[in-house]
């Protein structure tokens, strides 16, 4: 059972590339099962730093990467990303897209921007990539797949047909721009498209090692995050058997990636968020703006009820926390351990009605935590500090990164996979 599923646990921007991209070195192939550009993952190699939004993070690790069925991918910003990381010197040609994922064009953008125009003040706060609008014409059976692109002449029909149902809804599109952007960016994105599942399958039964990357994170999927302020694809570990063609019993294990503290972008409850000067702390010591659209990032406590629910939705076997050195500054911490106001709801309705939340106060560590790769190189208060963590949420922290750069990574013993020689 090979594969290892990795999910953000809280919502988004976790830190799940840099994580995909440390494990890689011990894999054969990472495949993203969700999403779109939406997601932004960033990678530092030495004096490198990679943005990636579409191409799963172990392309810089030069393994094999899919781009899964369930992921909706802008053949657009696929030939850019492609682009970028060839000239950066990044082998590209073994990043496969499956034939069966679902393509993102400058229509759905459109309709992403007016949906969000006319949502006013209750506006989601969207990456504005044309996410939802790409999802809802695979739900509504309009969409096209990458494997269309095969035949463009086909496309054009199907867009054809799209364009007049908005036509006759208002939508004016001009149709002859989005063929003839296809046209010239098929015979560029067809060389990466395959039958991703097939390969998938050869890949588990020769018994090589997958990493299945998440993206965004669990309290932005459609069923069981903020509802509505989330994302329109499935983002728990349950998705990456369906977005990938592969069924549960190919799972190992289910890393949740978790920020030491909390970020959102976009709107939406955040029971734990930090207003004035302490948000104001966090978001400069953590950098915390988003990859894909530069926003200030709301910034607030760990919330540790949202975890555990996290930790259950996606059946967590190990933790990665991320960001901790970003908090080595700080004289107290806290982290929120009990909603007050309690409700027979379920947690996203919970939630969404300030639950009021309870904090336990715990010792910051203050000195920096970056040179530490062992369990014992961190200060006593950073341990009690995950230690607190794991026995709330009954899930082991098994890697804890201290800073941005690829080896910056504590590994504990038990971790599921220990990349050599960085774990040494
Ligand atoms: P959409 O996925 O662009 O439709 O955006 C829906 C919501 O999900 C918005 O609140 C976005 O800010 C949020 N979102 C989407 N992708 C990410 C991500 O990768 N990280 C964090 N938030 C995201």
């Amino acid at each position: 059972m090979p594969v290892t599923i990795v999910v953000g646990a809280q919502w988004g921007d976790e830190g799940k590339g840099r994580i995909v991209d440390f494990l890689a070195a011990a894999s054969d192939a990472v495949a993203r099962f969700g999403g779109g550009a939406n997601a932004g993952h960033t990678v530092r190699v030495g004096v490198d730093t990679y943005k990636l939004s579409i191409v799963p993070s172990g392309a810089v690790a030069g393994k094999d990467c899919i781009i899964g069925p369930g992921t909706v991918v802008s053949p657009r910003q696929f030939v850019s990303e492609i682009e970028t990381l060839r000239v950066a010197g990044v082998d590209t040609s073994r990043v496969w897209l499956s034939d069966l994922a679902h393509l993102i064009l400058p229509y759905h953008i459109e309709l992403d921007r007016r949906a969000e125009e006319n949502r006013g003040s209750r506006a989601l706060g969207t990456t504005g990539k044309g996410i939802g609008p790409a999802y809802v014409d695979r739900a509504d059976r309009t969409g096209l797949r990458a494997g269309d692109l095969r035949d463009v002449a086909r496309c054009a029909s199907i867009i054809g047909q799209r364009c007049a149902q908005l036509a006759a809804s208002g939508l004016e599109i001009d149709l002859f721009a989005e063929v003839s952007a296809l046209e010239s960016l098929a015979p560029k994105v067809l060389p990466h498209v395959r039958d991703t599942v097939a390969m998938l399958w050869q890949l588990l039964n020769d018994g090589k090692r997958v990493l299945a990357e998440g993206a965004q994170g669990t309290l932005l999927d459609v069923n069981f995050g903020s509802y509505p302020h989330v994302t329109s694809s499935v983002t728990v570990a349950g998705g990456a058997c369906a977005g990938l063609g592969i069924g549960p019993k190919d799972i190992d294990n289910v890393l949740g990636v978790v920020k030491a503290y909390q970020t959102r972008v976009g709107a939406g409850p955040f029971p734990t968020e930090l207003s004035g000067a302490a948000g104001e702390r966090l978001r400069e010591l953590g950098s915390e703006f988003g990859v894909v659209t530069g926003r200030p990032r709301r910034c607030g406590w760990l919330d540790l009820p949202a975890l555990r629910y996290a930790a259950r939705l996606n059946g967590l076997t190990h933790i990665a926390l991320t960001k901790l050195d970003v908090l080595d500054s700080f004289d107290e911490l806290r982290v929120c351990n009990d909603y007050l106001r309690r409700t027979d709801e379920s947690m996203p309705f919970a939630m969404a009605e300030d639950p009021h939340p309870a904090y336990a106060e715990l010792a910051g560590w203050r000195q920096p935590i970056g040179a530490a790769r062992g369990w014992e190189d961190l200060p006593e208060n950073a341990r009690a500090y995950i230690e607190f963590i794991e026995a709330y949420v009954g899930v082991p922290v098994s890697y804890v990164s201290v800073g941005p750069e690829r080896s910056q990574i504590v590994v504990r013993s038990g971790a599921p996979i220990v990349p050599i020689p960085a774990a040494a």
